[in-house]
């Protein structure tokens, strides 16, 4: 037999394993780090994707929905954490409304979409734009007809919608405001309906303090947390400068240091106590889709941990990613469980603070079903990346020796 013959069965082989392998669960039965086919294969939460960069050729069902916090009414507002889009507008092929565009994006579903799968915090860059204000992807605070993407309207009232159909929630957003207009952003939310809806300045806390809890804040309908970038904001329009209130890590390649967590420029050091919420950053300076499974998992995973440890053992209350679904199995989602749980009660998941049965013990494998807590501590050594990749190499150790067997074959073929 030629080595082209060889390699060629080999490639038939492993294909067949493959399919073999993927049909061991369907129809909304396959759970995480199952593989899959398509995202119907998988249960409700979970959907089907690969992470070539990790290794993980193969599609597995990866989270696509944040945990629904429990009980958690009693608590200050900066004791939870919550999953935040990083230029939450900036999506793969939202319409051309000025024309062809040239920019980066970030995200890959609408805002609406975000909402609904448990995103809570969203970064919205705002620009003067056709006597207007609009959400853009720019540079040097000047939109172009290549970098805008939609008027801030269209976005605060999909905010808007999901606060009237979801009377328990709240969101938060981190405008990065190159807005001059007078009054600019407070007209876009009055034409919104939203008003009702803000958390009012004087409300937020003296430096140190603790937020109100978010149960005050649901009954007073303070749902809507709006930090904006521009320090005069703050005096002419009521709206809270960021930096006043959030200590912040340093975005962009720059903050994805292993181990390190320094602060950005403009905002306190990580350490300093003054302001009680924390905004970790967790993506690279030119976004790429394909690679940011990578990003959105194991790496991440462990950066909380140094972030924690830089601002003074304070766990992050919004957590920043780009395309927030991509990972190799818990992903961002994942992460933010991490981020709860270990604020709650020193556990890697909020569902292990609900479900334990004696304080300080978290919940073992056996006590959690995969199939019923994706978030359960026993799976959390492998929020993403190793979780999924020592699980799909477990699985199919043969597939991935015949994998290799016809790569090297085709290889020594062609070369
Ligand atoms: C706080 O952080 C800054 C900047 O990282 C560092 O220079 C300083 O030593 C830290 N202070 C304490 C008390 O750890
Ligand atoms: C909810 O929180 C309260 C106060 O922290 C606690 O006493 C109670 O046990 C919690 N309930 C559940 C179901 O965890």
């Amino acid at each position: 037999m030629s080595a082209f013959t060889a390699g060629l069965t080999l490639l038939l082989v492993t294909s067949t394993l493959w399919t073999q392998v993927s049909a061991q669960c369907s129809a909304g039965t396959c759970q995480l780090l199952d593989n899959c086919n398509t995202d119907s294969d998988c249960a409700p939460g979970l959907i089907c994707s690969s992470c070539v960069v990790s290794g993980v050729l193969q599609p597995i069902c990866i989270r696509d929905q944040a945990t629904v916090l429990q009980n958690i009414t009693s608590l200050p507002f900066n004791k939870v954490a919550w999953l935040t889009t990083h230029n939450s507008f900036a999506i793969v092929g939202a319409p051309e409304l000025t024309g062809p565009r040239i920019t980066f994006y970030n995200q890959e579903d609408s805002v609406t979409d975000q909402l609904n799968n448990g995103v809570r915090g969203l970064m919205l860059d705002m620009y003067d734009y056709k006597n207007d204000v609009w959400l853009c992807h720019s540079f040097d605070g000047e939109c172009l007809d290549i970098t805008s993407f939609a008027p801030a309207l269209d976005t605060v009232k999909e905010i808007m919608t999901f606060l009237v159909n979801n009377p328990s929630e709240i969101v938060t957003l981190f405008i990065e405001d190159y807005v001059s207009a007078v009054n600019g952003i407070s007209n876009v939310f009055r034409a919104a309906g939203i008003n009702q809806y803000l958390f009012p300045l004087a409300s937020m806390p003296a430096p140190g303090a603790d937020w109100p809890t978010v149960g005050t804040m649901i009954q007073n309908n303070w749902r809507l947390v709006v930090f904006t970038s521009k320090s005069s904001k703050q005096a002419t329009e009521g709206i809270a400068y960021q930096w006043n209130f959030v200590d912040e890590n340093q975005y962009g390649d720059d903050g994805l240091v292993a181990g390190l967590c320094p602060n950005r420029a403009e905002s306190q050091f990580m350490n300093s106590t003054r302001n009680s919420l924390i905004l970790q950053n967790y993506f690279h300076t030119n976004p790429v889709q394909d690679t940011t499974c990578r990003d959105n998992s194991q790496a991440l995973y462990d950066e909380l941990t140094a972030c924690y440890t830089a601002s003074a053992n304070r766990w992050a209350n919004f957590l920043s990613v780009d395309f927030y679904k991509r990972s190799t199995g818990g992903g961002a989602f994942q992460a933010v469980d991490k981020l709860n749980g270990q604020m709650q009660c020193g556990c890697n998941s909020p569902v292990s603070c609900q479900t334990r049965t004696a304080p300080g013990q978290c919940p073992s494998e056996t006590s959690l079903s995969p199939a019923t807590s994706p978030t359960a501590d026993a799976q959390l050594p492998s929020p993403g990346g190793p979780a999924a990749e020592s699980r799909a190499d477990k699985a199919q150790p043969w597939v991935a020796f015949l994998t290799f067997s016809c790569w090297a074959l085709i290889h020594l073929l062609l070369w």
